[in-house]
């Protein structure tokens, strides 16, 4: 079965599209009202491009590799996230593209998450709650990225998102924690994580950095825009669909030096290109900066035993962590004073989970001195 809509981006009409409701994917494109509005990297000369459209659009429901997914669609007694898409018309809380039904005059006002309340429903059961009878599929949760358990929740009218740790240390929320001491202290716009515990589990909580004015546009988006040359690596081709997107080149080193500093000294293994991203104006398309740091709990040898700590391979520009660094244009800002004493704040703050027996000391003075250690090669780079 298919159904025809028309997607929107906030209150612009981009697009005619016929999606199969079994399927969940854009079966057909019809007449494209605003091609500036496409979302970025899918448009070809001015049209839409049906493979990128559809891989967009597919790529905005819960990856099949979403911890405890299989559980919650074996619940709802479905097999695939991709038909949740159509049942919230598509909406995120992370940028402003949504899809209407043609022939209705709903309208973004009265639609978006951000502004309007959404149901908990699909949010429990990927808890691992149990299905109601009259459950509702308005949520954020469908549209939300990446491996780990999480959920948008609102408190005292701000929408939050609860992210999950995994087994056996529990350590990512900790790492984003810890990881936004770091930048705080470096004084890198970054997202502020902190530590809720239910049900004898640790969750990283955060506010959303976006709003009705701004939408999150990710570094993979944006390097769609125009297809890499094979003479150029991934780190000029990325810079270069920055400066076509419209932004400042040096802005945007001054910002991945920032990041892949951070992502260095927490040795991070995990800044893939859905990682990081930009923030733009959804009426003006005007990107107005990157985004602030986010994602960063898979780090400090997260899930490894203390006796299997070694290398590891890092992202997003490359996969040996020494010649990343060697991409950084400028160290100027960074200020070594400003981490006197840092790794007693890491220890404090991985305290409460070796309280509660996910760690033990001898994992927190390793994960102390490796951070030490981290700090003090920047610091030699930074001093030339
Ligand atoms: N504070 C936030 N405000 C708005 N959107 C957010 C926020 N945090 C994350 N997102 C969006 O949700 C997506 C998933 O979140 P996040 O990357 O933190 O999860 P993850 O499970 O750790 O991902 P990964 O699979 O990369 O490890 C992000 O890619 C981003 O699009
Ligand atoms: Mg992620």
């Amino acid at each position: 079965m298919e159904s025809k809509y028309v997607l929107m981006h906030k209150n612009t009409e981009v697009a005619e599209v016929f999606i199969n409701e079994m399927i969940g994917g854009i079966s057909k494109i019809g007449d494209v009202i605003n091609a500036d509005h496409l979302p970025p990297g899918t448009a070809k000369k001015g049209n839409a491009d049906h493979r990128a459209l559809n891989e967009w659009w597919t790529g905005r429901s819960i990856p099949a590799s979403r911890s405890g997914l299989k559980n919650a669609l074996d619940n709802l007694g479905i097999s695939n996230a991709r038909s949740f898409l159509t049942k919230s018309y598509g909406l995120s809380l992370s940028d402003h593209y949504w899809i209407k039904p043609a022939g209705t005059s709903l309208a973004w006002d009265d639609m978006n998450f951000f502004e309007n309340d959404f149901s908990e429903d699909i949010g429990n059961i990927l808890f691992g709650g149990v299905v109601s009878e009259n459950m509702s599929f308005i949520s954020p949760d469908n549209t939300s990225d990446g491996w780990l358990k999480k959920r948008w929740k609102i408190s005292d009218g701000k929408r939050i998102l609860l992210k999950a740790g995994s087994d056996p240390f529990e350590q990512e929320p900790f790492n984003e924690v810890i990881a936004s001491a770091l930048m705080k202290r470096l004084n890198v716009p970054h997202v502020s994580y902190e530590i809720v515990w239910i049900d004898d589990s640790p969750y990283s909580v955060c506010e959303n950095f976006l709003s009705t004015e701004t939408e999150l546009v990710s570094a993979h988006r944006i390097m769609q825009i125009t297809p890499k040359p094979n003479h150029q690596n991934s780190y000029e081709h990325f810079l270069n669909c920055c400066v076509i997107a419209g932004m400042k080149k040096s802005d945007v080193i001054a910002f991945i030096d920032r990041m892949l500093t951070v992502d260095y000294i927490i040795a991070n293994q995990d800044r893939h290109f859905n990682n990081f991203g930009f923030i733009r104006n959804a009426e003006t398309l005007e990107y107005i900066s990157p985004a602030p740091v986010y994602d960063s709990g898979t780090s400090l040898f997260y899930n490894k035993p203390v006796k299997r700590i070694e290398n590891y391979e890092s992202k997003p520009f490359r996969t040996d962590p020494e010649e990343q660094l060697k991409l950084i244009t400028s160290f100027d800002w960074f200020d070594a004073s400003e981490l006197n004493d840092f790794t007693n704040e890491v220890g404090e703050i991985l305290y409460p989970l070796m309280e509660t027996g996910f760690i033990d000391y001898v994992r927190i003075k390793k994960i102390k001195d490796i951070i030490a250690a981290r700090i003090d090669h920047i610091a030699e780079l930074a001093a030339g």
